[in-house]
């Protein structure tokens, strides 16, 4: 088992982000960043000690990465307050990446650029200390008071407002028709109308083996896109979400609009096949952040559940 190790405020609240992770064996609640050898959760808590509340995730590098692990942090915190995190306060709640090694200091520092103006703190790894027992798996042992300290700091709120309207209009759309002819045009408008900063945002669909083009808004595009080309068709083939902060570096980049800086493609599925994927440009570099992806992956996943591709049905 490898571990990673971050600080993302309140411990208790982190945690279950990570715990239901696929490749995940374990997270262990305490503290991280200060001098003291096992300092006490009082002390840490009235910032006396210079500790961040952290975790410690155990993984399976095999299932799951670093990488993927760094996505679920900057999906769950709020990266702008470098005063705490929600309602907890002061520096024992800011946010921070513990690196173990130069790839994991790389990996973090390149995640981190893509947040602009975050306040993230990336330090060498010096140390992990548990906390009590009473502080692990906080989560499942009080699940009351876990949903009440979710929802009193604000957690719950902020990070969940944007993706569920987004996810809750989708789902109204495909009740009440799924046909992918009515659902993917207003799904596509769906996210232009939401999301700022792009110039595109639409499909392409798997037909005899290349991706055609489907409903989208913004301008004319092109039509057909072969697999392995682009980053539609590499996305298609290497079946993963494609986040290019600058197009102009991505080798076989497509350029329907010029006026694309940045993309995000996330695959399709239907019957564990490929169907097609959700493409969204932006004339902006490095639009596209972590938390962007984890909520389009939600959107595609509930087009995924929900769609009926009539004459397109895959067995
Ligand atoms: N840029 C894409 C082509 C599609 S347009 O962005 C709408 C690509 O490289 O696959």
């Amino acid at each position: 088992m490898d571990k990673a190790y971050f600080a993302g405020g309140c411990f208790w609240c982190i945690t279950p982000f990570f715990a239901r992770a696929k490749g995940v064996a374990g997270v262990v609640s305490g503290f991280s960043g200060g001098e003291e050898k096992d300092p006490a959760y009082e002390q840490v808590k009235a910032q006396q000690t210079g500790h961040r509340e952290s975790i410690e995730v155990s993984y399976d590098p095999q299932q799951t990465s670093f990488d993927t692990l760094l996505h679920i942090f900057l999906a769950n915190v709020d990266p702008y307050d470098g005063g705490g995190q929600y309602i907890d306060r002061g520096h024992s709640y800011t946010l921070a990446v513990y690196y173990q090694n130069e790839k994991e200091r790389l990996a973090a520092q390149k995640a981190l650029n893509e947040i602009p103006g975050a306040q993230i703190a990336l330090e060498p790894f010096c140390g992990f200390y548990a906390a009590g027992e009473e502080h692990q798996e906080f989560y499942k042992r009080h699940p009351e008071e876990f949903a009440k300290e979710m929802e009193e700091s604000g957690r719950t709120k902020v990070l969940s407002e944007k993706g569920e309207r987004l996810v809750r209009q989708l789902k109204s759309f495909a009740e009440e028709e799924p046909w992918y002819v009515s659902l993917l045009p207003n799904a596509a408008a769906l996210i232009w109308e939401t999301l700022p900063d792009l110039n595109w945002a639409g499909f392409y669909l798997m037909r005899d083996e290349v991706l055609a083009l489907g409903p989208f808004e913004g301008k004319t595009a092109c039509i057909h896109i072969p697999l392995g080309k682009g980053v539609c068709g590499t996305a298609a083939v290497k079946d993963c979400t494609l986040r290019v902060p600058d197009v102009h570096e991505f080798p076989g980049h497509i350029a329907c609009d010029s006026a694309s800086n940045s993309e995000i493609v996330i695959p399709l599925h239907k019957n564990g096949r490929v169907i097609g994927v959700m493409d969204l440009d932006s004339p902006s570099l490095n639009r596209f952040t972590a938390g962007d992806q984890t909520l389009l992956e939600r959107f595609a996943g509930v087009l995924e559940e929900n769609i009926d591709l009539g004459e397109l049905s895959v067995e």
